[in-house]
């Protein structure tokens, strides 16, 4: 079941000889058909940066966007450690906690939330404007000449903000999961387009020139006929204090009072949109949100949308089919376990969920070709991290492996003619008609042709999980696309160079999580109706009486 440290490496080596190899052709996004190991050399020489170079951007032509922050929690925080400030100009930072703003600005790890003196040094940090709510950073717009706003709040709060923001003439990079529910995507897009901005949404992976290279093989067919995706994320949280969702018990006196000041203030109508009032119940809420049916989406939303996002960019991007699944409270919802004083929680959300969707395949017909099927399944546990996080893919001809965001193995199957399995290393032939294919090598590691472009073409260690290209290209495309952000009234396709995961993009991963929560919930196969994608048609998932009654 476990693959050796052995067949890992192997696994590793395998993914970059292939993804290197000159026997495969890759299309760029201008059109053009060159080797692909010309393609990475090109990569590897430098020049624009990577993702701009992979995804066939450029380096920003003209001013730098000017942009504002609004929630800088631990996401935001992550964000502005990786933004691009050759493409972006930050000029305002708001949140309602006074604490996260004090953090954003002198930073909380040395890596992944440098903070903005580390970032950008200390004399342009005191030129960023801090708010201590999102409208007041909206009243100071024209004074900012602000053009774009990065939204990492919780998943609640998404929608409205997102939509005011677009009313008020800024475009939107909005944090995952794009809403709450589907009816508040489709009210974001339309918004998008009534506004004439763009939205994009913070599903990374579109952005990362791993994932990237991964399609690419998957693309040419490399792992044959792709009948099962699983993919995971096991974390284990049944140790004292281990919850890294459960933030508010571990706040630090100073931040706890904060809180409670801001709870005396009034925190449940921090201000009212569209006829409904939001904010959060207790400062606890507004802290542990994630926990909360009423501020989060669970964990389909948190962890398993990004997971299905990658499962269906492998895909293809096709729409699945069906769902259903079973999710529980199986550990904090337990009584007298006695292991732990956890099961005191009053958190409404699943901690463990099992998910199974159905995708279509290339030939895939309801009546006439019903079989042809790629079952999807996601497993999340609470109390086991065996495995970690990843996306295993299996083919008729081999199985790939992305863990965590950072590395890919590839292993090829094993036929009566020619090895394969974990333990052998391999290559890419070129077997006629039938195309480029995977074959067997026996000797110790990548060739020197493919170990010499690794780094330099995005496939070594250290590699970016996307964030600072999502921005970069987002920065671009509001450069770029001007002044006609809608043509036709949909999204410029990212194949004509729109954003990579615009609204229409992001809602089909927020349908596949929402309505997987469904399934759960009401303990149904949910078939998805074409409807739901379609953000011109009001129908939904959560609305649909077939689902939830009437
Ligand atoms: N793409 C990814 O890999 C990734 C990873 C983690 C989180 N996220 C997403 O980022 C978002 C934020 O998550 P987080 O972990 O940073 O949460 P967090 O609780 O650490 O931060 C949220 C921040 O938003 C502020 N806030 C809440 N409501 C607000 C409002 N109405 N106006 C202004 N500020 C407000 C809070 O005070 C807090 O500082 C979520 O949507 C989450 O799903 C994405």
């Amino acid at each position: 079941m476990e693959l050796t440290k052995e067949q890992i490496e192997i696994g590793k080596d395998n993914f970059t000889e292939a993804a290197t190899s000159d026997v495969l052709v890759h299309d760029t996004s201008g059109g053009v058909k060159i080797p692909r190991r010309e393609f990475l050399k090109g990569a590897a020489a430098g020049g624009v940066g990577l993702g701009a170079y992979y995804f066939g951007y450029q380096a920003l032509s003209g001013e730098k966007v000017r942009t504002a922050f609004v929630g800088v929690g631990d996401e935001g925080n992550v964000l502005i450690t990786e933004h691009p400030d050759d493409y972006m100009d930050i000029v305002a930072i708001a949140d309602i906690r006074k604490k996260n703003i004090e953090r954003t600005i002198k930073g909380s790890h040395p890596v992944a939330r440098i903070g903005l003196e580390k970032k950008l040094g200390a004399a342009k940090t005191k030129t960023i404007q801090r708010y201590d709510s999102f409208q007041a950073l909206l009243a100071a717009k024209d004074e900012l000449k602000l053009e774009a706003v990065v939204i990492a709040v919780p998943l609640s709060h998404h929608a409205p903000l997102a939509i005011m923001a677009l009313q008020a003439g800024l475009h939107v990079l909005c944090e995952k999961l794009m809403a709450h529910n589907v009816t508040e995507c489709k009210q974001m897009i339309k918004a998008a387009r009534d506004a004439n901005k763009l939205l994009t949404v913070g599903h990374q992976r579109h952005y990362s020139v791993l994932y990237d290279n991964a399609n690419f093989l998957v693309k040419q067919g490399l792992l044959g006929d792709i009948r099962h995706i699983h993919a995971q994320w096991h974390r284990n949280n049944s140790f004292k204090g281990s919850d890294s969702w459960r933030k508010f018990v571990k706040l630090r006196p100073d931040e706890k009072k904060q809180l409670e000041e801001l709870e005396a203030a009034g925190l449940t109508e921090l201000y009212e949109f569209a006829g409904k009032k939001y904010g959060y119940e207790t400062a606890q809420q507004l802290v542990d949100w994630r926990l909360y049916n009423a501020t989060g989406g669970g964990i389909m939303a948190e962890l398993g949308s990004h997971q299905m996002d990658a499962a269906s960019i492998f895909l293809g991007k096709v729409h699945p089919l069906a769902v259903q699944g079973y999710g529980g409270r199986n550990f904090y919802g337990v009584k007298n376990i006695g292991t732990s004083d956890k099961q005191a929680d009053d958190r409404d959300i699943d901690d463990h969920v099992y998910v199974t969707l159905e995708f279509p395949g290339k030939y895939y017909d309801a009546s006439d070709n019903p079989h042809d099927k790629c079952i999807v399944t996601y497993s999340s546990l609470n109390t086991n991290r065996h495995g970690g996080y990843g996306e295993r893919i299996m083919g008729s001809r081999g199985t790939m492996i992305v863990k965590t965001e950072k590395e890919v193995v590839l292993h090829k199957e094993a036929t009566a003619g020619s090895a394969g399995g974990p333990d052998q290393r391999l290559w890419v032939v070129n077997s006629g008609s039938a195309g480029p294919a995977l074959d067997s090598y026996e000797t110790t590691g990548p060739s020197a042709a493919a170990k010499s472009l690794t780094a330099g073409a995005g496939l070594g260690d250290n590699i970016s999980r996307g964030y600072r290209e999502e921005m970069e290209h987002f920065c671009h495309c509001i450069r770029t696309q001007g002044p006609n952000f809608w043509p036709n009234g949909q999204p410029l396709p990212p194949n004509d160079g729109g954003p990579r995961c615009n609204g229409v993009i992001a809602m089909a991963d927020a349908i596949m999580a929402l309505t997987s929560n469904l399934a759960m919930k009401h303990q149904k196969r949910i078939v998805f109706k074409d409807e739901w994608f379609d953000f011109e048609n009001d129908a939904a998932p959560e609305t649909d009486s077939e689902i939830v009654g009437s």
